[in-house]
């Protein structure tokens, strides 16, 4: 059995309580791997080793030209690696290899573009009306504690990761449970490239043992998280009592909106790529998809035929489209929403558990048709490939439904009508909205939610803001006393 160690102020370590805890290929049902199951302990290690490296000045006073470098270094290192990694990651989720190798990529490029944008914060002259010179300056939060999920376990911790280090914050970062694998294989890389102890430290374990002592503990600054909503608005409450800055990604119930006049072809393409692509297992996935009336009967039709036709497989043999689900527990989560649908909409195609496969967490992709938007289908982020299609009657009911939710993450518009697909964009409220396309970003272009999807940016320099302080530096230039009193 593998056992992968956290590494804690520069040390591969094992936890303190002596734990350990069981990683699975999901597509086997079997034990891959062992992590260290992490308590407060570790946390209060990891969280005092970030300090002692943030306030001994041993990164944040290194030059923002020295982080880039380093920063390149690492991702240099990962594309070296990026064969070995993509398998690790698809034994791990069920992602098919194809995925992962693309997610590896994502993962250097993102540590590189932070690599260069670590030499471009930039502070200001403010114009103020005395004799003085007034800046401001940019400058780290601090120590970052970052709690990911499992969709794109090695994606996430670099969206994490990498804007915090080039803003000179040290890091305590926290894998799901479920995907610790290839954040322990990188651990191994931060001293290999030069990253001077304590700045990156990854401690792994459960939510309740390991994350939640991140959110209390006093010598960390800032929480950033992506995960369930029930979670981030446990994590708001309990980051309240030390004022940490919180930044939240908890995911949606996306809309993606099909007009009549859309190219049918793309469009049923899209349609399958926004709600499928990762087994579903995605935040911005377009899980509610609205169909205009003139081509609702033809789309599902296609829609149907074309998802009973995706390939299920092996999550390494390269033919593969779909793999099973991350967990026995998301597995048994969507299985139930299958359920759900079943009473809830007309089931079109898939609604259960493959029966070619013997084991691993695979099911069907799975689609509902003729869904009414107040329906748990409609409204709970499943985080599967289950797709629940709404038909709708012009634009102001295709912007009402899609504004009916609590979430606010994503949304899509196909038409070809460039007038009326850019007042949807401009109606619908969601941080990312793609016109006759859906899912692709881009680490140069910002990413988060309006509503109950969370608040703050990530990726671009907006990614980087969420990591600075501003501080307000006032130069008298008048060599007079006051003379007030
Ligand atoms: P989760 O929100 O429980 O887990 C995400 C991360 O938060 C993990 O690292 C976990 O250990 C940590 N965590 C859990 N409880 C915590 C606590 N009390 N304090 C601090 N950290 C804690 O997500 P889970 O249970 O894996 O999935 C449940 C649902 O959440 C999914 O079905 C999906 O709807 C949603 N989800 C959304 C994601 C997104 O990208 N926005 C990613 C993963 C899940
Ligand atoms: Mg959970």
């Amino acid at each position: 059995m593998i056992r992968y160690r956290m590494l804690i102020d520069g040390q591969r370590t094992e936890a303190v309580g002596g734990g350990w805890f069981p990683v699975y290929d999901p597509s086997t049902e079997e034990i891959i791997a062992e992590a260290p199951k992490a308590g407060p302990a570790d946390v209060d290690r990891a969280a005092k080793a970030a300090r002692a490296a943030f306030d001994s000045g041993a990164w944040p006073q290194t030059t923002a030209q020295e982080r880039g470098r380093l920063l390149f270094r690492l991702a240099e290192k990962i594309r070296n690696e990026s064969a070995h990694l993509a398998e690790l990651e698809t034994r791990n989720t069920g992602k098919p290899i194809v995925e992962a190798e693309f997610d590896i990529a994502d993962t250097a490029t993102c540590f590189e573009y932070y690599g260069g944008l670590a030499t471009k914060v930039l502070g200001h002259v403010n114009p103020v009306p005395d004799n003085a010179l007034s800046l401001s300056l940019r400058e780290p939060v601090g120590v970052a504690g970052q709690i990911i999920p499992w969709n794109y376990p090695l994606l996430m911790a670099a969206w994490k990761l990498a804007p915090a280090l080039a803003a000179g914050c040290t890091c305590v970062l926290k894998p799901a449970e479920q995907t610790p694998l290839t954040a322990l294989e990188m651990a191994g890389y931060f001293e290999e490239v030069g990253f001077p102890a304590g700045v990156v430290n990854i401690i792994t374990g459960f939510g309740e043992e390991a994350g939640a002592p991140m959110v209390t503990h006093p010598a960390i600054d800032k929480i950033a998280f992506t995960g369930s909503a029930a979670v981030g608005k446990n994590i708001l409450r309990n980051a309240a009592e030390s004022i940490k800055r919180v930044t939240l990604e908890l995911g949606g119930k996306s809309p993606n909106i099909f007009f009549a006049d859309a190219d049918f072809e793309a469009a049923v393409d899209g349609a399958l790529f926004g709600v499928f692509i990762n087994q579903g297992e995605v935040c911005s996935a377009g899980s509610r998809i609205l169909v205009e009336r003139p081509i609702y009967s033809k789309f599902i039709e296609a829609l149907a035929e074309k998802s009973k036709a995706i390939r299920l497989g092996a999550p390494l043999d390269r033919e593969t489209k779909m793999g099973p689900l991350v967990s026995k527990e998301q597995y048994e989560r969507v299985r139930e929403y299958q359920e759900i649908g079943k009473q809830e909409a007309r089931l079109i195609s898939g609604g259960g558990r493959p029966s070619s496969f013997a084991k691993g967490y695979y099911v069907e992709p799975t689609v509902f048709a003729d869904v009414d938007n107040s329906t748990r289908i409609a409204r709970e982020e499943v985080f599967g490939p289950v797709a629940a299609v709404i038909p709708f009657e012009g634009e102001s009911e295709a912007i009402r439904i899609a504004n009916d939710t609590p979430y606010g993450l994503a949304a899509a518009v196909w038409s070809r009508d460039i007038f009326r697909a850019l007042r949807v964009v401009k109606s619908v409220r969601a941080g990312i909205v793609w016109v006759n396309h859906m899912q692709p970003t881009y680490v140069e272009a910002p990413w988060g939610g309006y509503k109950q999807s969370g608040f703050g940016r990530e990726l671009g320099p907006w990614g980087i803001e969420e990591y600075l302080e501003t501080k307000q530096v006032h130069i008298n230039l008048n060599e007079q006393p006051i003379g007030w009193y």
